[in-house]
């Protein structure tokens, strides 16, 4: 397997990093669109009853968070878990097995899966419910409208795994790859924080080192595949190209 690694640091002393993994490349992104769909399109799954709904998934209206971002509360452990605990949030988790799987190991940091789609999200409350736990919670938002609420320092680590790569020019507000969102984000996050980003798509992968200039404040570190605990795409993906 041909894994792509960038060593390349672009301001040695300043935390927070971006740590960057890329397993085998592709450069067309029609078949990763198709997979991206396919994690998606998760079929059998009722919504949680209103009582585990109330404990495990939030649902802000695109609209409401546009118009009355103050009706909401912040994206940080005070804000969400009601405790003083790191928080880490997993960016598009789809069906949340990256976070039901940090959070199961990790029982003193806070996890808040985020994704635009409520189908998979229902599935991830499932799984938050049959490990019962306590530090897990589910968003259902546009990361583009809910990163206005993340104060700055609130977050010790954002996963941006395997986000679609939407590289056509009709397709760009909707990318999760962007100037505005990623200044957000490294905003929002503690000293020493860290983005980790994970992408198989060439075109995603040039562009976000296209885009690090304009973020000094991280610095570029590559991160090995190593991660015990993988999400949806990163499994399946792999299965594809061990096949
Ligand atoms: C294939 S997926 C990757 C899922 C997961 N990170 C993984 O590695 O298996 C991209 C996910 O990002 C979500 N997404 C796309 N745009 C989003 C947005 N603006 N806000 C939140 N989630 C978004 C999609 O619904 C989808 O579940």
């Amino acid at each position: 397997m041909k894994v792509a690694f960038s060593n390349r640091v672009l301001s040695p002393s300043t935390p927070p990093i971006l740590t960057l993994w890329s397993p085998q490349l592709v450069s067309k992104s029609d078949s990763r669109e198709a997979r991206c769909d396919s994690v998606e399109r998760v079929t059998k799954v009722s919504p949680p009853p209103p009582e585990l709904a109330a404990r495990y998934l939030h649902t802000w209206n695109s609209r409401a968070l546009y118009a009355e971002p103050e009706q909401f509360p912040p994206i940080s452990s005070p804000g969400l878990f009601g405790n003083d605990h790191p928080l880490e949030i997993d960016i598009g988790c789809a069906t949340g097995e990256l976070v039901v799987g940090l959070a199961d190991e990790r029982p003193e940091v806070n996890f808040l899966g985020i994704d635009i789609v409520a189908k998979p999200l229902w599935r991830a409350v499932e799984r938050a419910v049959a490990h019962d736990l306590a530090n897990t919670q589910f968003l259902q938002a546009d990361m583009h409208l809910a990163a206005r609420l993340i104060p700055p320092g609130a977050l010790q680590t954002i996963y941006l795994h395997f986000p679609a790569p939407l590289l056509a020019n009709r397709q760009r507000r909707r990318r999760l790859i962007e100037p505005e969102l990623l200044g957000r984000l490294a905003a929002g996050l503690i000293s020493g924080g860290r983005i980790s980003f994970v992408t198989d798509q060439e075109p995603l992968y040039h562009e976000l080192l296209n885009l690090l200039p304009g973020l000094p404040q991280l610095e570029l570190r590559s991160q090995p595949d190593d991660m015990p605990i993988k999400s949806h795409y990163h499994v399946a993906g792999r299965r594809a190209v061990d096949r």
